[in-house]
């Protein structure tokens, strides 16, 4: 397997408040973020609201470039936003969002909704592009004359297809799901699931998978990276990360999630406290101060990414021993 994205040391700050008689305010929505997604694989991003999951997504879809670090996409940097880079991984790079509802023009019909990407970014005749939009169609399990309805007249699952669809037509490398099914009952989640399996294995996609519902993530991903508060705490492949989880706040993720707590685990590590202000992230480990094995040193200087099994873990109670693994 090889890297079809690398990220390193990626962030985006934000400015905000700024008015007449006051001064912007910087956010750090994403820190020091470093990883790569293999080609094929499935890697989730896991993590509480306001973590950086969707601005971190947004960079991956060159919808915003980095205000920090080196970002490769399939081979081309992306970090300078140098428009013609932006412009050939346009058709590389496709994202879903969570909402279907606003994610589809009300006032166009379907077949319009997925020829658009095929009439901005290529020059196929209109006869070739309604053909691909048909196909496209069947790729997701719709059929042919839902081409000519709008989107209120379906259901939410199939709106979701319908964004799929259209998030494909351009034959992409890469898609970026960003809570794909979080919107849909339960009922119609595993369908949706089951068909971005079934797509990712026909089209051979690369997968980074947003969600903050660790019991879905288990079932779709290979690799998970966990953040807090704007940085990666652990990344780990999904057993590893299911069966020995190593930072404190994925072990709390975990144990707050029924259906992953394992009874052993039942009673480890409880979230406490509220998440911090971003605007005024703690020193040392964000995480020190709701976690029960902070110490001193946790207070003061910062963990980073650090190798351990086959897992990454930023975290000095693993390092130094203080926390008991199972
Ligand atoms: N355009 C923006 N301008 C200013 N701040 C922003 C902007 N977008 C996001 N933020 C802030 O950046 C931080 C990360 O937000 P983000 O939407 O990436 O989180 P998230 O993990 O996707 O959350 P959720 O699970 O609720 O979708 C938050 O504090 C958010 O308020
Ligand atoms: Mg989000």
């Amino acid at each position: 397997m090889s890297a079809i994205i690398t990220a390193r040391d990626v962030g985006q700050d934000y400015e905000v408040g700024r008015g007449p008689f006051r001064k912007a305010m910087a956010l750090q929505a994403v820190r020091e973020a470093s990883f790569t997604v293999e080609e094929g694989e499935t890697l989730a991003i896991v993590g509480e609201s306001g973590c950086g999951k969707s601005t971190l997504a947004r960079m991956l879809t060159l919808i915003e470039t980095p205000t920090r670090g080196d970002l490769v996409i399939d081979g081309l940097p992306v970090t300078q936003g140098d428009p013609s880079t932006a412009k050939r991984l346009r058709s590389t790079v496709q994202i879903v969002f969570q909402n279907p509802y606003g994610a589809l023009n009300p006032r166009q019909k379907v077949g319009a909704i997925l020829e658009e990407p095929l009439k901005i970014n290529t020059k196929l005749p209109a006869a070739e592009r309604r053909r691909k939009a048909l196909a496209m169609l069947a790729q997701v399990g719709l059929r042919p004359e839902h081409i000519d309805r709008y989107p209120h007249m379906f259901s939410g699952g199939q709106r979701q297809r319908i964004a799929i669809a259209r998030a494909i037509i351009l034959e992409p490398k890469i898609l970026i799901l960003d809570e794909p099914v979080s919107a849909l009952d339960v009922s119609i989640q595993a369908q949706v699931l089951n068909l971005l399996q079934d797509l990712q294995e026909r089209l051979g996609l690369t997968y980074v998978f947003i969600s903050h519902d660790l019991s879905v993530v288990r079932h779709v991903a290979n690799r998970v990276m966990v953040m807090y508060l704007g940085r990666p705490v652990e990344l780990a492949p999904v057993s590893a990360l299911y069966e020995t989880p190593l930072h404190p706040y994925t072990q709390a993720l975990l144990s707050a999630t029924p259906a992953t707590r394992p009874a052993d685990r039942a009673t480890r590590i409880r979230l406490t406290g509220e998440l911090p202000s971003p605007f005024a992230p703690p020193p040392g480990c964000s995480f020190n101060p709701r976690c029960p094995l902070a110490n001193e040193r946790c207070r003061t200087e910062r963990p980073v990414l650090k190798p351990h099994g086959a897992s990454q873990v930023a975290c000095f109670a693993v390092d130094e021993g203080r926390i008991s693994l199972n």
